[in-house]
């Protein structure tokens, strides 16, 4: 056996080194395997250790969970859509470690009414002016105290809350409210202990107009009540950014034994056909990795206002209704916020610095549930455009900058930064990289193992690199360089490569085409999933021209689709070629569809080389009153600054 002690794995100075004991990098150095075993002791140790500091510096929190932690928290919200307001009171449970006289909680943009201590006395609490990411409550309390109730009202801005008009929604009869938590915009809708490193059960009590129905990441309805009461109960404990609720016109259909969907009525149909295969979904995941630890697993597609493709809230994903593409093509997002019910929800990022842990391996779990179900040659064509991205992504970033490290260091920005490619694809390359190192079957386990050990429990980088020494690398004879893929910029040589043969021919297609050996009626592309189209589109170069642009719409009718992500990239190649027949179609999905992840490469686009400047600010005029805050933060930075 040779000497491998892991603090050269990458050929670089370990961080982790200081992890290890010297008695450990000694043990590590040859040896029977007696002393191979003594090694996995101590590496199981040093993980035990790390595990046991529960609370983790979060610099995106004002709370002192070392102190006073928040367990619990009770709900009991008024929803009020004339004045676009919650009324609430949160009552939190405390865990106390010390006399400590204060409890700390986050808050952003809230009004705070009153502060009560246990059965009802008042308390003095004092706001504290934090910065742009919230401020701090500081509550007094005293020796016994066990529960602080803060009694508050949202702002009509609060930037988790979108509220929106009847003419917004699917159905144009009645409103809708959706919350978004994640990074730190629970803060704005309640008071509370806002790091994903503290975790907490809730119930919670919400009244709403009688003809609405409301659901939580809960325990939930499946029919509307008499009075527009509900209540709920979150029995698992959660991070805090993954408390949210729904209110509108809604309806539930059961797809199977424990997964379901909710929509507006009118999309109830369109939405239970395109999650068909999502019961599959659940068994191949749970066949993966072990049990689905939340009981039931929900959708409910919001209006397309919503700024994500999809937020993983436990028991219940909120989806844009951008993936009804009436063909099941778009539904890797839907395993994607499934297997956050492990990576992320289960074992949670202790501070947004480790955003990775829950993007990169959700990425690469929803790759293998797209496996298991669709098979190797289609998750192949999905695996290839992350790639791609991911390459435009680095390159965008550059190649040394810190920001392209899977760890971050986010102090005094917004976590929302953190939220690129990097997170995910790159995270996803480095755990494809350990699979192809070390097998898959020992990778399995290992995750497996992972999930299992930390269930409900956050995890920083360092534990988990040390979880991982301990568990795969110290059990085989292989060298890694696990420093450069983590703390090092860029991507390493031994990146995997994805092949996809499908794309292969697209690509040929396409160059034929283009060489003017190949008409667009001979592309011989009518059984191209959308995925071939797609890279099909991302193909086309900014410099085509017109003319081309022209035949090929006529041909394909791309400003027609009802695909969003053909329409996504499509606009992008219309704005660059200047192909202005499609800009009245591009303006309809800017003005309909509140998605940042389409939102700003077109803008982007539209404003490059100042281009069609007043393109993008008519357009944006038009839209913003349709957008939830997470948007308008991202486009008024880009179009209004
Ligand atoms: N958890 C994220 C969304 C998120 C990340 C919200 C950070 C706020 C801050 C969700 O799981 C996600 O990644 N959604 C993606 C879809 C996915 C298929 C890559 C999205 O919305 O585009
Ligand atoms: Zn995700």
């Amino acid at each position: 056996m040779s000497c491998k002690a892991k603090s050269i794995i990458s050929g670089k100075v370990n961080k982790a080194i200081y992890l290890l004991p010297l008695t450990c990098l000694l043990l590590a150095c040859g040896g029977p395997s007696a002393d191979n075993k003594a090694k996995q002791a101590t590496e199981a140790n040093k993980v035990e250790s790390l595990s046991n500091d529960k609370y983790v510096k979060d610099v995106h929190s004002f709370a002192d969970p070392e102190k006073v932690a928040v367990s619990h928290i009770s709900l009991d919200m008024d929803v009020d859509f004339e004045q676009k307001m919650i009324d609430g009171i949160a009552s939190h449970t405390l865990i106390r470690n010390g006399e400590s006289t204060e409890a700390i909680f986050d808050i952003n943009d809230l009004l705070i009414d009153k502060v009560t201590l246990d059965g009802a006395a008042e308390t003095k609490y004092e706001i504290k002016k934090g910065n742009e990411f919230g401020d701090a409550l500081h509550v007094s309390i005293e020796k016994e105290t066990k529960t602080v109730n803060i009694h508050y009202k949202t702002m009509p801005g609060s930037k988790a809350v979108q509220w929106l008009d009847p003419v917004q929604t699917s159905g144009k009869r009645h409103p809708f409210l959706f919350t978004q938590g994640q990074a730190i915009l629970t803060r704005t809708w309640i008071p509370c202990q806002d790091s994903p490193g503290i975790r907490v059960t809730y119930d919670a009590k919400v009244k709403v107009p009688r003809d609405l129905m409301a659901v939580m990441s809960a325990s939930n309805p499946t029919e509307k009540s008499m009075d527009g009461a509900y209540s709920f109960k979150m029995e698992q404990a959660i991070p805090p950014y993954l408390i949210a609720l729904a209110i509108g016109d809604l309806e539930f259909r059961k797809l199977g034994p424990s997964t379901g969907v909710y929509a507006e009525p009118d999309m109830i149909e369109k939405g239970a056909y395109e999650l068909e295969d999502m019961q599959k979904m659940v068994s191949a995941a749970e066949g993966l990795y072990g049990a689905y630890r939340w009981d039931q697993y929900d959708v409910i597609f919001l209006p397309p206002s919503f700024p994500f493709g999809g937020m993983e809230n436990p028991r219940l994903t909120f989806a844009t209704p951008t993936i009804l593409a009436g063909d099941k093509s778009l539904t890797s997002l839907i395993a994607h916020e499934l297997a956050h019910s492990w990576s992320g929800n289960l074992v949670t990022n202790a501070t947004w610095d480790d955003f990775w842990l829950n993007e990169g391996f959700t990425v690469y779990f929803e790759y293998r549930i797209m496996e298991e179900v669709y098979g190797k040659d289609y998750t192949n064509m999905i695996k290839s455009i992350g790639a791609q991205d991911l390459k435009e992504t680095v390159k965008h970033i550059g190649h040394n900058h810190a920001d392209t490290h899977l760890k971050l260091d986010l102090e005094r920005r917004d976590p929302d930064e953190g939220m690129t490619d990097i997170a995910y694809e790159k995270g996803h390359m480095f755990l494809e990289m350990l699979e192809n190192t070390y097998g898959r079957k020992d990778f399995d386990a290992f995750l497996k193992g992972y999930f299992n050990r930390f269930a409900f429990k956050n995890m920083t980088t360092d534990r988990f690199l040390a979880y991982l020494d301990a568990e795969l690398i110290s059990k085989h004879d292989k060298e890694v360089n696990i420093d450069e893929w983590v703390f090092g910029p860029g991507l390493p040589d031994n990146c995997p490569k994805i092949v996809s043969d499908r794309f292969a021919k697209v690509d040929d297609v396409m160059s034929q085409w283009r060489a003017g050996k190949l008409a667009t009626s001979e592309f011989n592309s009518d059984k191209w999933s959308t995925h071939e189209w797609l890279r099909f589109i991302r193909g086309i170069p900014s410099d085509l021209g017109l003319e081309k642009m022209a035949e090929l719409d006529k041909a394909f009718g791309f400003s027609e689709s009802k695909n969003s992500e053909i329409l996504g990239v499509w606009f992008i190649k219309a704005v660059e070629n200047e192909y202005e027949d499609a800009f009245p179609a591009m303006e309809e999905f800017l003005v309909n569809v509140g998605r940042r992840k389409f939102l700003t490469p077109i803008y982007t686009a539209l404003i490059k080389d100042g281009k069609f400047v007043d393109v993008a600010n008519a357009i944006y005029d038009k839209a913003r009153p349709n957008y939830h805050s997470v948007s308008t933060g991202t486009m008024d930075k880009l179009l209004r600054n």
